[in-house]
């Protein structure tokens, strides 16, 4: 071998070794080949991919499975999620033997089905509370059990309110979450509400239905919480009826124990003052003293009471 010879090998060498040692960084620093890459990388990818391609289509399987069972089930549907209906309404009254026949539908709220009836010739209310409650914050639990509960509370406070003397369609009977009452209107056709009624003497009428809340609050024990044009209906004799009380306050029992419980009670009577004042003083330029009418209504010792206590309250601030 050459000196010359064995200088090129040398030379190859440290290429050599150059090269190898630019690959082992390269390694270390994760510069692979390409072509590696996908021999050892793609496959994994494909595996693991694959993995998540089949949860993700076990997921909504399951679900959907649950979903048939629970919602899609007709049987489900038709023991739970069931409306009430004319025919069903029908049905179940004739069966009883509490209507005849139901003649037409008056009025659908957000809460119950107002329908004319007749039994044997004369005409009767059916209000009907439906199972599903849109929006409604007590929308829970089961839905044919609030209904029922609904339809139980406007019966017994009605029955309060008529045994007081207030004039209140008289309650009939409540059965499940349907309630009976008396028809207030004349040859067929329901009285007007207030916002609807011609009224030939409003303050007449307009005394008249303070009268009634007072023995509302006094007699029957009962505030009625929704008190407005709505909920009043003027019969053929120009008399207020007073209508819709699921919402009305019971009185009795709590009301002496618990100021902050009174205080708040107060304030739906106020309110409900308030509203009658707004329409007879907007539609018919009549006006009263609503403080006066309240100072009457809750009498003498709980006004002093509320005076005081809102003098605390004035001193606390
Ligand atoms: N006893 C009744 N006689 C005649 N019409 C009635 C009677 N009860 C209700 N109505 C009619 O149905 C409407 C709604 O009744 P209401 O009890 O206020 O139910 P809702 O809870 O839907 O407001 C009334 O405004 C009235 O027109
Ligand atoms: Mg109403």
């Amino acid at each position: 071998m050459t000196e010359s010879n064995l200088e090129e090998a040398i030379e190859l060498i440290k290429e050599r070794k150059k090269e190898a040692k630019q690959l082992k960084g390269e390694e270390e620093f994760g510069f692979v080949d390409s072509q590696q890459d996908e021999k050892i990388t793609t496959p994994q990818k494909i595996k693991g991919l694959a993995r998540t391609v089949r949860t993700l289509q076990r997921k909504p399987k399951e679900t959907i499975s649950k979903f048939d069972k629970k919602t899609f089930d007709p049987g489900f549907m038709q023991r739970h999620t069931r409306e009430i209906t004319y025919h069903l309404v029908r049905k179940e009254l004739q069966k009883v033997g509490l209507i005849t026949d139901l003649l037409a539908e008056i009025n659908a709220g957000k809460e119950a089905t107002i329908y004319l009836a007749h039994l044997n010739g004369a005409p009767l209310i059916v209000k009907c509370f439906r199972h599903h409650l849109t929006c409604h914050k007590s929308a829970r639990g089961n839905p044919q059990l609030r209904a029922t509960a609904f339809a139980a509370k406007e019966y017994y406070k009605l029955l309060r309110a008529y045994r007081a003397g207030v004039s209140v369609p008289t309650p009939a009977k409540q059965i499940n979450n349907i309630i009976l009452m008396r028809f207030i209107g004349r040859d067929w056709k329901p009285a007007p509400q207030l916002r609807h009624a011609i009224l030939g003497d409003p303050l007449a009428v307009l005394e008249e239905l303070l009268e009634q809340i007072v023995i509302l609050y006094t007699k029957a024990k009962l505030i009625h919480g929704d008190l407005s044009e709505y909920n009043i209906l003027i019969d053929q004799h120009q008399h207020p009826y007073i209508i819709d009380f699921p919402q009305a306050i019971d009185l009795n029992g709590y009301q002496m124990q618990f100021t902050q419980k009174k205080e708040r009670n107060q304030k739906v009577l106020q309110k409900d003052l308030k509203t009658i004042y707004h329409f007879f003083e907007t539609k018919y330029r009549l006006t009263f003293d609503v403080n006066e009418v309240f100072h009457h209504i809750i009498g003498e010792k709980d006004y002093q009471e509320r005076l005081e206590l809102e003098e605390i309250k004035a001193k606390r601030i």
